[in-house]
């Protein structure tokens, strides 16, 4: 992929970091996106066609935000989320009592199913993270079942917005979190990060059929949907 890898993408690096910084992840979301991320997470599941029984999973689930508003809109559905980081699936999982929802710990770029067994898969702010990411994209299309539904969210393309985020996120994780370094990380692999139309073109590569893109937040957000 076109991802001009300048920060330290190692699988090791990135579970650390994500570890040290999971207590403080949902409250640092909030406060960075001033809540609006979960507009955007909501948004662009509602933009799937998910249908009552399908079997979907979340590819660096995280905290489960993606997982949970999936399985609230669609109770019936069987939802897995599969993240490397325990301390963030930790959270996810004081998040779903009932157990309602998968969890499990693994890495996206060597996933333990089989071949066109899901019929959605989604990954949000999750590829930027990862320095093999064209075997996570791989490994997306390799369990996504045909006609399936793959969906990406990223940050979009630099605007007004963008830099307003950029500028105030190394200040915001100075007064709230002893990690700041870690935020540093963020702005850098946002920047380094492929656009939209880019990163399209390597899911392409990939073998995934485009379907439709949303732009949130100004194109701040962007939702790349591709089938297989
Ligand atoms: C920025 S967080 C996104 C979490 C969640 N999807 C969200 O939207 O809030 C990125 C997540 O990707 C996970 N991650 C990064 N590389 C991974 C890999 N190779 N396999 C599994 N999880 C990975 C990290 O542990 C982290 O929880």
């Amino acid at each position: 992929m076109t991802d001009k890898n300048t920060v330290d993408k190692t699988p090791e690096a990135i579970h650390v970091m994500f570890n040290m910084i999971s207590r403080k992840y949902d409250f640092m979301n909030n406060i960075m996106s001033f809540g609006t991320h979960y507009y955007v997470k909501y948004r662009s599941i509602k933009s799937l066609n998910i249908k009552p029984h399908d079997n979907i999973i979340d590819l660096c689930c995280g905290t489960g935000d993606l997982a949970r508003i999936i399985k609230y809109f669609h109770p019936d559905a069987c939802v897995t989320g599969i993240d490397f980081s325990e301390e963030m699936l930790k959270i996810a999982k004081t998040k779903n009592p009932k157990r309602k929802i998968r969890y499990l710990q693994g890495d996206v770029t060597n996933l333990p199913y089989e071949d066109n067994s899901f019929d959605i898969v989604t990954m949000g702010f999750g590829l930027r993270n990862i320095a093999n990411a064209e075997k996570a994209v791989e490994e997306a299309y390799r369990i996504l079942k045909p006609q399936g539904s793959f969906l990406h969210l990223d940050f979009g393309n630099q605007n007004f917005l963008s830099k307003i985020y950029e500028t105030t996120t190394p200040i915001l994780a100075k007064m709230f979190t002893e990690n700041y370094f870690s935020y540093d990380y963020l702005i850098k692999s946002k920047q380094t990060f492929p656009s939209p139309d880019d990163l399209i073109k390597d899911f392409e590569n990939k073998g995934f059929i485009f379907k439709k893109r949303n732009d949130y937040l100004f194109g701040v957000i962007s939702a790349e949907t591709m089938t297989k």
